[in-house]
């Protein structure tokens, strides 16, 4: 059956750029000609990962030099898939890869997987020759609904995640849902995370579709496009008012992630998907508004029938404490002078706490630890 062909936009507007992203199905066969067309690169790097590249190279090959009836020339690169490889070392095999190429300013470079491929090609983008041009066509449902949007794009380091970096825009973010048909359930699951945490942040619609899914996942024929438009619409609003994340208004989106991190270190970043992390985090951010405020009541309880599905795969490292977990929220804390959490004071209400007690976030980490374990 032939796929059908629609998208619908949302700006970002930010000091750094204004782009839109479209959201849709058969996207690039739409937008990427034209948009090439305009933007007249005698080369186009595409970075990915090769099972990636496996699965739709040659469609983007074909996108890409009908663009130009075959006056363009087109670099695959790809590295390995993996955390572990958004690091200098392929950031250095990367920059020699377009060099050999003979990759200049004036060409384009395009972003094509999840949130690892986004991040250092992103960086790339923004390092290359003092900036190249790029577009962010993301693969994962993480990627579609977060980290494609906004220009924040980096490299990890020994030392920790996403350590080298800047905020660099990109000319478009061109979004496909119809990707998501070969992304693992896991990866799927990851996502939803992030998916769930901007319906407990600004938008209840989002919550109560999840609600009505089976085992955390959609129907196999689900239509993910209105789902991932109310997402990039809450993520291009707040990035278009807080690009580099100074007003608090984007550090609003780091719902449950204060918590996740140190989740992600105590278990050596090998146990949790990101998203996976961010789930927990929610659930003991919930927890941790109930213990804070008396009046917050049915956080924890909505936030597991939610996420809990999203968890199915998770198996935590056996004698994991809320001690080891704390370690690393107190390392945090020493990172940027205070520990600050952001609770929901009612769902869609979020708010910055500072120096929250530490004997209520100990035990909100123990409690969900504990009940998570048991399930
Ligand atoms: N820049 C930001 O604002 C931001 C925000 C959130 C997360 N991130 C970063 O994103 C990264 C996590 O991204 P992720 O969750 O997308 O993971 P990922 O990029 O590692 O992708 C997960 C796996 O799915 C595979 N895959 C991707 N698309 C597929 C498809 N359509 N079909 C089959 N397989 C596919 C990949 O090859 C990979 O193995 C982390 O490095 C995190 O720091 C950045
Ligand atoms: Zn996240």
């Amino acid at each position: 059956m032939e796929k059908a062909t629609y998208f619908e936009k949302v700006p970002v507007n930010t000091p750094g750029g204004g782009y839109d992203v479209c959201v849709g199905r058969n996207t690039l066969e739409v937008t990427l000609p034209p948009l090439l067309a305009s933007l007249m690169p005698n080369s186009v790097a595409v970075i990915s990962h090769p099972g990636l590249l496996e699965l739709y190279g040659e469609r983007l090959r074909f996108l890409i030099e009908a663009s130009f009836a075959g006056n363009v020339r087109t670099l695959f690169y790809s590295f390995p898939d993996g955390e572990e490889h958004k690091d200098l070392e392929t950031l250095k095999e990367a920059y020699g890869a377009l060099l050999r190429f003979g990759i200049t300013r004036y060409d384009v470079l395009l972003a094509f997987g999840g949130g690892v491929v986004g991040d250092l090609a992103g960086f790339v983008a923004a390092t290359y020759m003092r900036g190249l041009r790029y577009l962010q066509v993301p693969t994962t449902l993480m990627a579609m609904v977060d980290s494609s949007i906004g220009g924040k794009v980096g490299i990890d380091l020994p030392e920790g995640k996403n350590l080298v970096g800047a905020f660099y825009q990109p000319e478009a973010v061109l979004v496909d849902v119809d990707y998501l048909a070969t992304l693992p359930a896991r990866e799927m699951r990851s996502g939803l995370a992030e998916v769930a945490k901007y319906g407990f942040l600004y938008d209840e619609g989002i919550l109560v579709e999840m609600e009505r899914w089976q085992d955390g996942l959609p129907d196999e024929d689900y239509d993910f496009v209105p789902l991932v438009m109310a997402c990039a619409r809450q993520k291009a609003s707040v990035v278009s008012e807080d690009e580099r994340d100074l007003s608090g208004r984007r550090a609003r989106l780091n719902y449950g992630h204060t918590f996740g991190h140190a989740l992600e270190a105590a278990t050596g970043y090998r146990a949790l998907r990101h998203g996976e992390a961010v789930a927990l985090g929610m659930i003991m951010a919930a927890r941790m508004a109930e213990l804070f405020w008396s009046f917050a009541t049915g956080f924890t309880e909505r936030h597991l029938r939610i996420l809990l599905p999203l968890l199915k795969e998770v198996r935590l490292p056996r004698g994991l404490t809320a001690d080891d977990v704390m370690e690393y929220m107190e390392r945090d804390k020493k990172k940027r002078g205070e520990l600050s959490l952001i609770l929901l004071m009612r769902w869609q209400a979020p708010v910055l706490v500072n120096s929250p007690p530490l004997d209520l976030v100990r035990r909100a980490v123990d409690e969900v630890l504990k009940e998570v374990c048991s399930r």
